[in-house]
């Protein structure tokens, strides 16, 4: 493929914009592709290159792009609200919030507008509420970038120390170092040696926040005996159990992971697919929680943005359209057939590849066999990894250059996608492998 507009407009970019584009998970080497439109599953570059794609707005587009029922479903509600755009709420906030708990399975919702946003909320009720002030993440994972969670995400394992008790490394330049050496760092799945971490934290230890599917580094599930048990000890010892459903959400299954584990967090993140692409998220879980964020009850929840109406238009019409479960079932069917085809032809080949991945999310490593925490995904082959993405790029297949990055499906991914991703997977294999 050929790319001298984006190459163009890179230059013209990277003068004015640092890096050249406004998030640093869109750069690209040798330099980002601008894209000029998107329909279904796919998406359009400015030179005229058609992809699937497979990161759908980093996991936001579950109805596909500019799915024609859902713009129209969406105009009728900003029609409704006749210019209401924020600094209020309506009785759409009201309706939204109660199918998005219906949804759920939450007592109470508020809405803000990013996860990080949301994570921050979470943090700032559990220490409020217990009184402490230290909050744990899993090692390896991503919940934002606010300084207390941003921490050994992606961490280069020459700096991750022990297995057993994993050191707090920034996720970048610039963080408080007091906050991100007060972080602790949990080993997931390990039950015996992050049992020993949190009993020896007990007395500070205000939450553990985690995603009980690490989506962020491809897709590696945590046991359920892993979320049961931290269920248990939080219950003992008073912390609150914080899921990050930003990713799992409304996809693996319509109740996301505390339906899929069956275990109920005290406090959950959501965003990204709600809205089909458009910008909230929320923070929902028990009322016992969320109502220490009234006025007066000691919790600040304030945000210019907070349930935007546009935005909550864009959920109402995506609530709609995911309500009977159809589109979740229909994702999840595709994934998991998408993943049985994608192993059976590695076994045929006899190499070792593996596609993990369940509710439209999924990663292919280049390891002999399932990651179960994030050192294990960390060694997959990242020189087989670049030319397997390389080559998918080349046949017009959209992936992430990140070896521990994650790859997702929408409604509109449907087997006649699956079949065209399935046959240029198929040859980026024998690529990666040359
Ligand atoms: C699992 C998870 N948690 C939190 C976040 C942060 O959300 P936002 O980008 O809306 O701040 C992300 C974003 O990619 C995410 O994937």
């Amino acid at each position: 493929m050929e790319y001298p507009k984006s190459k163009e407009l890179f230059e013209r970019a990277s003068k004015i914009m640092s890096g050249g584009v406004h998030s640093n998970g869109r750069n690209r080497k040798p330099h980002p592709i601008y894209m000029a439109k998107a329909q279904d599953a796919y998406v359009y570059d400015v030179d005229g290159n058609r992809y699937i794609d497979l990161i759908m707005g980093n996991g936001t587009m579950i109805l596909g792009h500019n799915n024609p029922e859902f713009n129209e479903r969406m105009a009728e509600y900003v029609a409704k609200n006749q210019g209401v755009v924020t600094g209020f709420d309506t009785p759409l906030s009201i309706d939204v919030a109660e199918h998005f708990l219906k949804i759920t399975g939450n007592e109470r919702v508020r809405f803000t507008n990013t996860g990080t946003e949301a994570v921050t909320h979470i943090i700032h009720i559990a220490r409020y509420a217990t009184g402490r002030n230290t909050i744990a993440v899993m090692e390896g994972a991503y919940d934002g970038w606010a300084d207390m969670v941003y921490v050994n995400c992606f961490a280069p394992l020459d700096q991750v120390g022990d297995e057993a008790c994993p050191k707090s490394v920034p996720g970048g330049g610039g963080l408080d170092p007091v906050t991100v050496s007060s972080t602790l760092v949990l080993p997931f799945n390990n039950i015996e040696a992050t049992e020993k971490l949190i009993r020896a934290h007990k007395d500070d230890l205000a939450a553990i926040i985690l995603e009980p599917i690490m989506i962020d580094i491809g897709f590696v599930e945590a046991k359920p005996e892993y979320i049961r048990f931290l269920r248990d000890i939080c219950d003992e010892l008073g912390i609150v159990l914080v899921f990050d459903e930003l990713l799992t959400g409304f996809r693996i299954g319509l109740g996301g992971c505390q339906d899929y584990y069956g275990v109920k967090a005290d406090l959950c993140m959501y965003g990204k697919a709600y809205a089909n692409g458009y910008i909230t998220a929320a923070v929902a879980g028990k009322a016992k929680y969320l109502d220490y964020t009234i006025p007066g009850r000691g919790v600040g929840f304030i945000g210019t943005f907070n349930g935007h109406q546009i935005s909550l238009c864009a959920a109402a019409a995506t609530l709609d359209m995911l309500d009977s479960g159809e589109v979740t079932k229909t994702i999840m069917s595709n994934a998991d057939a998408l993943r049985e085809e994608f192993n059976a032809m590695a076994q045929r080949k006899g190499v070792p590849v593996l596609l993990r991945g369940k509710g439209g999310h999924f990663q292919v490593y280049f390891v002999e066999k399932e990651p179960t925490n994030y050192r294990q995904a960390a060694v997959t082959d990242a020189g087989r990894y670049g030319r397997y993405v390389a080559s998918l790029q080349e046949q017009g297949v959209w992936c992430s250059q990140a070896p521990l990055s994650h790859h997702v499906l929408s409604v509109k991914h449907g087997r006649d996608v699956l079949d065209e991703m399935l046959s240029a997977m198929d040859k980026a294999v024998d690529k990666a492998f040359s």
